[in-house]
């Protein structure tokens, strides 16, 4: 069976079908740029992981390697590239000596997977809009991240994308949300380092943005797609609560319309994955007329914040303060999906259940 026929007869045409014409020579096409590995036509194991420092040792890619993921997920600061003055050649070097590490190399030539970036991969610490070189530094991330001439993404601004894979009742969509190039500054906190005041404190101005317009409407459509479960990725911590780092609670008007927008499209089964914080967590946030919605803070796979201690008022247990990466493993049989982390010994430090039920 030659790969033409193989779309149109598996999982996969069901993939390309939602993605449209044209992802179909894309496809195609990024596959024959060499090792990029194919899509699954089905999703039973999903690993994520984020903050990833080029010149740190990366035993980590071993535990992931050893769990074969179906699809493995970027979350931002996928390298390190964010000294100012901020120059091109540095960040082509950040990514040349990623690719070079042997595990890293061996999973993006072996296992499918997707990226978005965050500050540090853009190029300004806490960068958002303001970034002058945003548009040079995401042609180098399409082009590191191997994508095809005819992406999306190489044609507008932004690296915002989304994929489902699987047959109906058991499909998976994953929303890679761009939180840096569209982003307003949020506002400095008058007491920095206090707890809960650590970097910024929330403004409620309406013109302050996570996602721009653009983004916006683009995320309402793809809530309206058909789906069992989505993970929407974003680089910075979406519903969580207690801190005054980087997250979308810097624009509480900003989180109210992430629950708007999953209210209104009816989308049911989303789940949050972020990263940024050198911590890994999981957090469970309620609102009216909504079902829970649960995230999964995954950053750290070669620095995690060892002394990290924050409240974490809608935080599940206590934070993982070792390096880790996230595992996602889903049970179409019984409805359920359990997830959890594991660190570079591919040990599981923590491990939760969820019923799909519950996401409706
Ligand atoms: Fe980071």
């Amino acid at each position: 069976m030659d790969r033409r026929q193989l779309l149109q007869t598996t999982a996969y045409g069901t993939l390309l079908a939602s993605l449209g014409a044209c992802a179909n020579t894309s496809l195609v096409k990024s596959q024959a740029i060499g090792k990029t590995p194919p899509w699954p036509s089905e999703i039973h194991k999903i690993a994520f992981g984020s903050c990833i420092d080029q010149n740190k040792a990366q035993p980590i890619w071993q535990a992931i390697l050893a769990n074969q993921p179906d699809v493995f997920i970027f979350g931002g600061d996928n390298v390190y590239a964010s000294s100012q003055p901020w120059q091109l050649n540095q960040l082509e070097k950040a990514y040349a000596t990623q690719a070079a590490h042997a595990g890293f190399a061996q999973l993006r030539n072996t296992i499918a997977h997707v990226a978005i970036w965050d500050d540090h991969d853009m190029g300004l610490n806490d960068g958002g809009a303001e970034f002058a070189h945003k548009q040079v530094s995401q042609n180098a991330f399409l082009d590191f991240w191997r994508l095809p001439a005819n992406d999306p993404r190489r044609a507008r601004e932004g690296l915002y994308h989304a994929m489902s894979f699987g047959k109906a009742g058991q499909r998976v969509q994953i929303i890679l949300l761009d939180t840096r190039s569209f982003r307003s500054a949020p506002r400095k906190t008058d007491r920095r380092d206090a707890p809960g005041k650590e970097r910024y404190v929330p403004d409620t101005q309406p013109s302050k943005t996570m996602l721009g317009e653009a983004q916006w409407q683009w995320l309402t459509q793809q809530l309206q797609t058909p789906a069992d479960l989505r993970f929407i990725v974003s680089g910075v911590q979406v519903a969580v609560e207690g801190h005054g780092w980087e997250g979308w609670h810097n624009f509480p008007l900003e989180q109210e319309k992430l629950r708007h927008v999953i209210r209104s499209t009816g989308a049911k089964g989303v789940v949050l994955l972020s990263g940024d914080r050198h911590i890994g967590a999981i957090y469970k946030s309620t609102s009216a007329n909504l079902y829970p919605l649960y995230e999964l803070t995954s950053s750290g796979m070669t620095h995690a914040w060892q002394a990290a201690k924050e409240a974490g008022p809608n935080r599940m247990g206590e934070l993982i303060t070792q390096n880790h990466f996230a595992l996602i493993e889903v049970d179409w049989q019984q409805r359920q999906m359990q997830w959890g982390f594991k660190n570079t010994q591919d040990e599981w430090l923590k491990k939760e259940s969820i019923a799909l039920s519950e996401l409706q």
